[in-house]
């Protein structure tokens, strides 16, 4: 039946009829919000290209996380600027490094009214700023594959909910599921940044977690933004693997992998709607370019549409703020 029998403006005509019809819808239980702790008392850091984010020592880190649960926001993803940074990461693989501490310090308080996904990684914790250890100049695979096993191992004894790879070194899911399953945590589930790409989105993230490279950059083991049949070979072999959610990272300009993720495999999605994405709105609407809000509200709508279960995003206070109001 076409026009003039049908008419799709019908169901457009008031907002009870266009919720009603709706087919995507956000909720406070998909978001996941970022945060970075530092060492010290007392010390907030605001990072400047994230307006309203900062570097929180342990003990503002815990208010804020009081601040997300009393709208709502129930997991939160923890990234550490260590004391100091040494060859390997190391540093980040201790009972007393900065994220063990910090998850002790959340759960201690507020147990698992929370839930805490540990970022693993060594971009933040080596001097030189690569996710792994160097070998003739480039990051050696298998070698790195020993410390994120580690770091791993001692963020689950400090009670991480959720076990967040963002290396890219190829067979890590396998390595630290063996060392899980090997020591008693064969129930923490793993979230795997499956197809990260190597991308300029992250600029302000790298001021905000110290982690730039020193040399060169991140292509040889991030993906190439061009390519999507290879983001679906690395999901397919996280899974195999034992991943327990994928995700997609950069979120924005990458909607056709989310769907193409949604479309191919069965498992929940995670999107990160990195740093980048947050501060060109930030930056757009202090210039009072954009309606911020309403763009919020849209971009995390459409990472949801895309197929996305769950989203990790700066705004996730504010849009917690926007649903509690509706
Ligand atoms: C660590 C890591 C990065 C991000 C999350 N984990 C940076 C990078 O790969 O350089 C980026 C997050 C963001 O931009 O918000 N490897």
């Amino acid at each position: 039946m076409s026009f003039p029998v049908t008419r799709l403006r019908r169901l457009r005509k008031n907002p009870i009829l266009r919720n009603m019809i709706s087919e995507t819808s956000i909720s406070v239980n998909d978001l996941i919000m970022p945060l970075f702790v530092c060492p010290g008392t007392n010390v907030n850091n605001p990072i400047s290209s994230m307006p309203g984010n900062s570097q929180l020592s342990i003990d503002l880190l815990v208010e804020e996380c009081g601040k997300l649960l009393a709208v709502g926001v129930k997991s939160v993803l923890l990234f550490g600027i260590p004391e100091s940074k040494d060859e390997t990461g190391e540093v980040a693989c201790g009972h007393n490094s900065i994220v063990q501490k910090a998850i002790r310090a959340i759960k201690e308080r507020f147990g698992d009214e929370i839930l805490i996904v540990a970022d693993v990684c060594n971009c933040e914790y080596t001097t030189h700023g690569h996710c792994g250890t160097i070998v003739d100049g480039d990051v050696d695979n298998d070698l790195t594959l020993v410390t994120l096993a580690k770091q791993s191992l001692s963020l689950a004894q400090a009670g991480a909910d959720i076990i967040a790879p963002s290396d890219m070194m190829d067979g890590r899911v396998k390595k630290i599921r063996e060392i899980l399953d090997e020591n008693g945590f064969s129930h923490t589930p793993i979230m795997a940044y499956s197809a990260k790409y190597a991308s300029g989105f992250y600029g302000p993230f790298r001021e905000a977690a110290e982690s730039a490279p020193k040399f060169g950059d991140r292509r040889s083991y991030q993906m190439n933004p061009a390519n999507s049949d290879e983001a679906m070979r690395e999901i397919a072999l996280d899974i195999d693997e034992g991943a327990d959610i994928v995700m997609v990272k950069p979120a924005m300009s990458y909607l056709d992998i989310i769907r193409r993720t949604k479309d191919t495999f069965n498992i929940p999605i995670a999107a990160y709607s990195v740093s980048g994405e947050f501060s060109m709105v930030k930056a757009a609407a202090a210039n009072g370019w954009i309606d911020e809000e309403r763009i919020m509200m849209e971009i995390i709508t459409s990472i949801k549409r895309a197929g996305a279960d769950i989203i990790i995003t700066y705004f996730a206070k504010e849009i917690a703020e926007v649903l509690n109001r509706k």
